[in-house]
């Protein structure tokens, strides 16, 4: 939620700002915004309701000269998305700018109180309370900028990721950071900063990742220097090589980052299973169950908690630790975990999921599981997020950075690592026979050849969109390791193609929405030949009889759907805990096509924003 990007150097900062706010507006697109201190000392600020296009072209014949920035793409929390409540927000004298991501959660009373000291607030933001109190200090206690921000984010409840610039030092940013990303890159006599990595790419790969409660000061000039909020002490700083290259932040000829990252799904898979299946696929290697193997055989129960795409890998995980671990599984949204007073010790174990390694809801999820005691375990996409940084333990999916808003690539790099961590955990718990483990690491090591094969119906899934763009509702049904698939499936049709869609345990329809079936509300049912087809059969069954159209994912060579679904659409035969990989592949394409049919922006689609670091 939220991108913030700032640039110290010789460089025309300007430039380093648009293109870092580019990256960044998969974390919101509701409005940008830059500050610039010139070299004479002034302040400029340019800013725009809308994508960072339409900021450049505000920008574009004015003023943009200045070596030092600061820059913000915004996801509107406090305040509706236009040009006064984009970021920077300046105070009152126009001397301090600041951007910000994250909630000031006690704003309303610090402006009941800036305002009785005569401060007068232009925006509904949150934000603009924070830089005034920021100058509301400086100029009653006669401190220097970095004290003052340093007095005011002790005031602060919430979480933020901060940059200030002063007009009248332009050799100084200040950043901050309390559960919020911030990322510092450190170039040749240039240092960069932002929410994410991405920005900081093909400058420098020296990074430090500023902890929660930390202070950075950016000095021209001068080594970067981290202090501690609380004691001003000096921190130690720990500068990382990133590993991420220009190339996996582009399209790469494809129109979308949506249709490109679908079509990766053969690459990242392999990238997400190489070395950990072992011993010529009888046994698992997960560097974080191995370290703690006493943790996983002595668990009494495992809790997952994820959000949206996240949670729906979670379910599938439920299935697959039930099967092959044999042992209590729950599955939580991260959200309604936090605050429903779960009972947890620490024979406990809480898997976390999280593509972005930064939603705030899973990240108060693992706070509370771990002051339960229990050993929380992450399994994250985003190398050095928060998420894998707060847990006890974890494993990278390693897909690769997941631009488009809809995720794909991460969702089938999560069930992959699930089914991983299930088999590993299952044979130290000596839970699944050795014939069941080889056969499914068998296939799972296949998994990217048979996901390619999958991909093969893309025309096939195209065509078909276009007899369904016109479609207002659908319903996605499926049952067993597929029930979450279906709602996967609808999550992706719902959020680009703005279509409203259910999924549904595909048994559990006829206990109400079948009364929404008729002939302009088409079931997509995913149908392949496992334990539950003949279950499933009856439901599509039951949707035919009521007018309804039938959209069937069945296992190639399933002929007999032919004679009751409409539109068959055939995906490899896989063992049934891994077909809720290959039957999101069409799930995927048929829920692009249809936006792009719509003429939707499937990258960035209304409202929403990749990572979600608000409640
Ligand atoms: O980064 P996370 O995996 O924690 O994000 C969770 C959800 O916000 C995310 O999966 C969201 O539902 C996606 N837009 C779904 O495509």
């Amino acid at each position: 939620m939220c991108g913030i990007v700032g640039y110290i150097g010789s460089n025309r900062a300007y430039d380093i700002l648009i293109q870092g706010l580019k990256r960044l507006e998969y974390r919101g697109y509701d409005s940008a915004g830059v500050a610039l201190v010139d070299c004479d000392g002034k302040l400029k600020i340019h800013k725009s309701q809308g994508k960072v296009s339409n900021l450049e072209s505000i920008a574009s014949g004015a003023n943009v000269e200045g070596h030092l920035g600061i820059a913000h793409t915004r996801w509107a929390t406090h305040g509706e998305p236009n040009d006064i409540n984009a970021h920077p927000h300046v105070s009152q004298s126009g001397m301090i700018a600041l951007v910000h991501n994250g909630t000031i959660e006690n704003y309303a009373v610090l402006k009941k109180v800036l305002m009785e000291h005569g401060y007068e607030f232009k925006s509904e933001t949150d934000t603009e309370v924070l830089v005034q109190l920021i100058e509301y200090i400086k100029l009653t206690s006669s401190c220097t900028l970095l004290e003052a921000v340093r007095e005011a984010l002790l005031q602060v409840e919430g979480a933020y990721a901060i940059a200030v610039v002063e007009q009248n030092d332009p050799d100084t940013l200040i950043v901050a950071r309390k559960s919020s990303p911030l990322v510092i890159g450190v170039g040749e006599n240039e240092t960069f900063i932002a929410s994410d990595a991405t920005p900081i790419v093909g400058y420098t790969d020296q990074v430090i990742y500023l902890k929660d409660n930390e202070i950075g000061v950016i000095r021209r000039g001068e080594p970067v220097q981290v202090l501690s909020m609380f004691n001003n002490e000096p921190s130690t700083i720990n500068i990382q090589k990133l590993k991420l290259s220009l190339a996996q932040l582009e399209k790469g000829g494809y129109d979308t980052f949506m249709l490109k990252e679908i079509f990766e799904q053969p690459s990242t898979l392999r990238d997400c299973l190489r070395g950990r299946i072992v011993d010529n696929c009888r046994r698992v290697t997960l560097s974080g169950v191995d370290l703690n193997q006493e943790r996983f055989k002595t668990a009494e129960r495992i809790t997952l908690v994820a959000c949206g795409t996240s949670w729906h890998a979670a379910l599938i995980g439920k299935r697959l630790i039930q099967d092959f671990c044999k042992m209590p599984v729950e599955v939580e949204y991260a959200s309604e975990f936090r605050y429903g007073n779960p009972v947890l010790n620490e024979k406990d174990i809480v898997i976390s999921i999280s593509q972005s390694g930064e939603t705030a809801d899973t990240l108060a999820a693992i706070e509370l599981a771990k002051a339960k005691g229990a050993f929380v375990y992450g399994i994250c996409n985003v190398v050095g997020a928060s998420i894998p940084r707060t847990t006890d333990s974890g494993t990278y999916i390693h897909v690769g950075p997941e631009i488009g808003v809809a995720s794909t690539k991460a969702f089938t790099g999560q069930v992959t690592v699930l089914t991983l961590l299930a088999l590993s955990v299952g044979q130290l718990r000596g839970a699944i026979d050795d014939a069941t483990l080889h056969e499914v690491l068998a296939a799972l090591d296949k998994i990217p050849e048979t996901i390619e094969e999958a991909l093969k119906v893309d025309p096939e899934v195209k065509k078909l969109s276009r007899i369904f763009s016109y479609a207002h509702n659908f319903l996605y049904l499926g049952r067993g390791y597929n029930y979450p698939t279906a709602l996967e499936g609808a999550l992706k049709l719902k959020e680009i193609s703005y279509i409203h869609a259910e999924g549904y345990p595909a048994a559990e329809m006829k206990h109400g929405p079948i009364a929404l079936i008729d002939h302009d509300m088409p079931s997509v049912i995913i149908a392949p030949s496992d334990s539950l087809y003949d279950k499933i059969i009856s439901n599509v069954q039951q949707v035919k009889s009521r007018g309804g159209a039938v959209v069937a994912i069945v296992s190639k060579g399933n002929k007999a759907m032919n004679d009751i679904a409409d539109f068959c659409i055939e995906i490899p035969e896989v063992p049934e805990c891994l077909t809720p990989l290959v039957a999101s592949i069409p799930l995927q394409l048929l829920a692009y096509y249809i936006a792009v049919n719509k003429g939707k922006d499937v990258d960035q689609p209304r409202n929403l924003a990749k990572s979600v670091t608000v409640e």
